[in-house]
Order: structure tokens, then sequence, then C-alpha cells
């Protein structure tokens, strides 16, 4: 059997890691400024992290949401405790693509209205409703199609505003800062904005999470920046540290009932134990706030280049612009200098690193990055 080739890969196999570091096949040291799409939060295989799923898997690894878990009561206890969010409730999920489904399948089960709000490059996931508010027609498939998903300009209040005037709107989705559209972060008073219509007009204003959240940003969530509360958050990425878990907060003001979400895998034991891992590592080694200077020592020594168009992010989730023939940097930094990065079309280098990122390591980087841009 051959693999279904859908992703384009570098030829490197990488088999060891450690925190920021990992290594090819080859013994060849790499810096991991990348995370495998945004997900390494506490760092590659920090022994804390290793020791929890050990010591899980020692007692039970999976069974499924028909017994009692007291690992997910004591997930929602923490992650109300780290995020701030006390008094929301949690579903767990797998991945970051599910986490919207059923955010935005609950909004609708909520007020029984039908129409979503979302935001010109934004990108939801792959499944069908979280695909269908993704802004990329190449990756909706026609199944997908819907008019029940509105896409409105980027941080344009005004075309809020008529959007709410012409549509009955179950739930406006916005990310916090764009990731795959680039690392454009949403204004504070877009994000009030929004609030305020969805208040007046009973609509869920669901916060996607699942990149820019989980302390990358320097605050738990990055939409805490506005100063108000969404009515559900959707997380993944960094929340198992590489361990597929996923997950909602609801708002008190959203009752469950039960069947109305469901799911085999999600919140099993294993899963809940890396997510607890990673929350406990956030609180001991105070990793949002390291996020926060680290991130912003890169971002202002960043700014400094005359080469660079634009630096754009917070925390740990920095965009650097490059003009057309500084395209190949990011290529160069991987091959020359054995630093992972990602990319967001055409020419944005995105830096999503370990929360736990040291001043070493972004010196590290500045200095390769020197060199290229010269
Ligand atoms: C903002 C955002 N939402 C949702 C997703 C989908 O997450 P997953 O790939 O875990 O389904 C992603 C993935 O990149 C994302 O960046």
């Amino acid at each position: 059997m051959k693999l279904f080739d859908v992703y384009p890969v570098n030829n490197i196999v990488i088999d060891k890691a450690l925190y920021s570091n990992v290594w090819d096949d080859q013994g060849t040291e790499y810096l991991d400024l990348y995370g495998g799409h945004a997900v390494i939060s506490i760092g590659h295989t920090h022994p804390h992290y290793v020791k929890r799923l050990t010591d899980q898997l020692h007692k039970i690894g999976f069974y499924s949401n028909s017994i009692k878990m007291p690992l997910q009561e004591q997930l929602a206890a923490l992650l109300g405790k780290v995020s701030g969010k006390e008094d929301y409730q949690l579903f767990l999920c797998n991945s970051g693509a599910e986490a919207n489904e059923n955010a935005l399948k609950l909004a609708s089960f909520h007020n029984g209205k039908k129409k979503v709000i979302a935001f010109r490059k934004a990108f939801h996931g792959r499944t069908s409703l979280a695909v269908a508010a993704t802004d990329n027609p190449k990756i909706v498939a026609p199944v997908n199609e819907t008019d029940n998903v509105v896409f409105l300009p980027w941080l344009d209040e005004a075309a809020l505003e008529q959007a709410f005037k012409d549509h009955e709107v179950s739930s406006v989705i916005i990310e916090g800062i764009q990731g795959v559209g680039g690392i454009r972060v949403a204004s504070e008073s877009f994000l009030q904005k929004i609030r305020s219509l969805c208040d007046a007009n009973n609509a869920v204003f669901i916060a996607d999470s699942v990149q820019c959240g989980y302390g990358r940003s320097g605050k738990f969530f990055s939409h805490d920046y506005a100063g108000v509360n969404a009515d559900i958050y959707t997380m993944a990425k960094g929340m198992g540290n590489g361990f597929p878990i996923g997950g909602i907060i609801i708002s008190p003001k959203i009752a469950p009932s039960y069947g109305m979400l469901g799911t085999t895998f999600g919140g099993n034991h294993l899963a809940c134990a890396a997510a607890l891992a990673v929350l406990e590592v956030i609180e001991s080694e105070k990793l949002m706030q390291n996020a926060a200077t680290v991130g912003e020592y890169l971002m202002s020594e960043l700014k400094k280049f005359e080469q660079v168009l634009e630096v754009r992010g917070r925390g740990l989730m920095i965009g650097i612009e490059l003009p057309e023939e500084l395209a190949h940097v990011r290529k160069n930094l991987l091959g020359t200098h054995k630093i992972f990065t990602g990319e967001a079309k055409p020419n944005v280098i995105r830096l999503l690193p370990s929360l736990a990122l040291t001043q070493a390591h972004a010196d590290q980087f500045l200095e390769a990055f020197r060199k290229e841009v010269k």
C-alpha cells in the first residue's frame, strides 16, 4: 500500500526531540520554531509530560465517555484556573476542526438559527461546517458548500453591523490572531464590536483559539486582549503538546442536554493526562510570561531589519512579511541554518515555537536571519 499523497514534505526524517530541538536520523540538530504547526507548547518530550503519560498508560489508556472520568474533571478545574474562565463548561474532542464543528453546531442548537459569520482569510479546519467557514475554495468540496456561511472583510465594523441587519445570525467565528491567513491580529475594538452585536442579537461569539490560544499570545486566549469574553472558545494544537486532543469551553449561559454533543475518543484517559501535564508545566514554568517576554524581544529585534516589510503578531505567534526577492529565506533557514519555521502564502515566515523558547534560541534564529536577509 502507498500513502495517499496529499502533503508536500521536506526530505528529513526526525527521530529524536528535546524541548526546542529536534534531530534527524543522521544526528543533525535542528532548532524548531514551528512545533509542527504550533502544536509543541511546553517543549518536545518534556520530562513531566513523558512521565505523566507513561504513568497513565501503565494504569489505563482509554475508556469511553460512558463512565465517570475524574481526570476530565481535574482537567476542567485546572483549565478554568489557568485560563481564568472558571465558570465555563468543558467538552473534549480530538482536533481543532472538530472543536470548531462542535462550537458552530452548539451555537445553532442554542439559538435555533443558521447563519455563521466568518472572515476573509480565515482557517477553521477541514470538516464540513468548519471548512465551509474557511476562506479557501480549494479545500471546500462541492458537498461542503453552503449558503449558511457569510464571509466579511477582516476588521470591517460597518460590514459586520450590516450583516447583522441582513441575516438571522447564529454565530460569529473569529481567530484572535489569524494563523494560516498570515498572522493578523484581530483589533480589540473589532472583538468588542462582535461581543456587543452578539449580545444584542442573541448570537454566539466563537473564539477560534486552536492556533492562537493556550498561552501562545502571552495571554491564555489571544481574544482576552480585548477585555471581553467569547461564548465559546475552541482549542486544540498546544493543548496536548502533540497528543491529539481538542476541546471547547462553553459559557454558563449555554445549557447542555444529553446527546447534544458526543465523541468516542474525546477526553480519554491518555489525552487528559497529556493535557493536564501541559497545563501543569505552563503554570509551574510560567510559560505564558515567557511567551510574552521572548516574543516581545523577537518582534522588537525583527522590526529593526529594514528588509522586512512588516512584523505582526503577539507573544510567540509571529509573522515576518518579506518582499518577493527574499522569498528564499525560509528555505535557507532550514537548509543552511537547520531552523524550522512555518509559512503563510505568499511571503510570510511564521514563527510558532514552544512557549518555553529561550532567549538564546531566539538569538540563534536572529543571527541566521541576519545572514540570510543581508
Ligand atoms: C485557527 C485554526 N482553527 C482550526 C484548525 C484546524 O485544526 P486541526 O488541524 O487540528 O483540525 C487550525 C489548523 O491549522 C487552525 O489554525
